[in-house]
């Protein structure tokens, strides 16, 4: 019989690859649709942690990693020991992670967050008078104490490729519009960034701000993230002037190299059941993944 092939793509994949997509989202709308998948086999176009995300969510499915070097720097610069140790020095706090994290930190998670929602659960925490630690991420966490006033104690990894966009780049970028100009960015940049920014949000919430904008085609938004997703807004937006935030003076080039791991070839052959199958997690390592992940979907149902 035929398998059913369900194929998902991050924003940050390219055009080419979300144009083979059945969903192109962001880490929730993807994790959301890979637990209702009727899928034999789901072939993950994003990196490591959303296709194992997906295959704690349906562990029935195949799930499939185009390619094997798809990793994420927020994963890579966490040692899982050091992570285990930090979280029992603060044995009474809530451990809220960002999914950019090993199904291992995760099962370290009472919580589980992305970018969407991660603003709404950790207020919805300190309503109930719970004290927080945040993880991986040390620029999210650090905007999130300096935007609501929090004392979070933080994990300190980074986005390699958001970590990079900087103040003094962007200023001279905004400073040489003539016009008005805008910046939105996501969370993973660095906090002196983020403060200047008119919308700091997920990549779906990037995308939506930019197709709602009721400006004049003549301001330039200057965005902050990978740029796989300048694509979506100039499909979504053509008539507006869309330029990735710089990361040096002159310079509008930060891309995800996990992202653009996914070739074309990669994801073909993931498609026929080549590449790296998601099958090395226990039973109980999904298991335990499994709690915080599904306390932050029904939380943002
Ligand atoms: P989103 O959940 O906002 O799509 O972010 C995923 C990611 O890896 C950003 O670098
Ligand atoms: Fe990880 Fe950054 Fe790439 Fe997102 S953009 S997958 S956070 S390395």
């Amino acid at each position: 019989m035929t398998k059913r092939v369900v194929t998902l793509a991050h924003y940050y994949t390219q055009p080419e690859i979300q144009q083979m997509a059945d969903k192109v989202g962001d880490s929730l709308e993807l994790s959301l649709y890979a637990r209702e998948a009727e899928a034999d086999i789901i072939v993950f176009a994003g990196v490591r942690f959303m296709a194992e995300t997906a295959k704690i969510l349906n562990p029935q499915a195949e799930v499939i990693l185009p390619d094997a070097g798809s990793t994420c720097s927020l994963v890579t610069q966490t040692d899982v020991a050091a992570l285990k140790a930090w979280r029992e020095e603060h044995a009474d706090y809530v451990h809220v992670s960002y999914i950019n994290s090993s199904a291992e930190h995760k099962a370290l998670s009472d919580w589980i967050v992305t970018s969407r929602n991660v603003d709404d659960i950790i207020a919805h925490l300190y309503e109930q008078g719970k004290k927080v630690i945040f993880s991986p991420d040390r620029n999210m966490g650090a905007y999130l104490n300096y935007q609501y006033g929090y004392d979070m104690p933080l994990w300190s990894a980074v986005c390699e490729v958001h970590d990079k966009f900087n103040e003094a780049a962007l200023n001279e970028a905004l400073s040489a519009v003539t016009g008005k100009a805008h910046l939105i960015a996501h969370p993973e940049s660095p906090l002196p960034v983020l403060k200047r920014a008119d919308y700091v949000g997920s990549t779906s919430g990037m995308l939506n701000w930019v197709k709602q904008f009721k400006g004049s085609p003549e301001e330039v938004i200057f965005v902050a993230t990978e740029d796989g997703i300048l694509y979506n807004m100039s499909q979504a937006r053509p008539d507006l002037d869309l330029r990735q935030a710089p990361i040096y003076a002159g310079c509008q080039c930060n891309s995800c190299p996990y992202m653009k791991m996914n070739t074309i070839e990669a994801v073909k052959r993931a498609q026929q059941g080549g590449g790296t199958h998601i099958d090395y997690l226990s039973t109980e390592q999904m298991d335990a993944a499994r709690v915080p992940i599904e306390r932050m979907l029904e939380f943002s149902q």
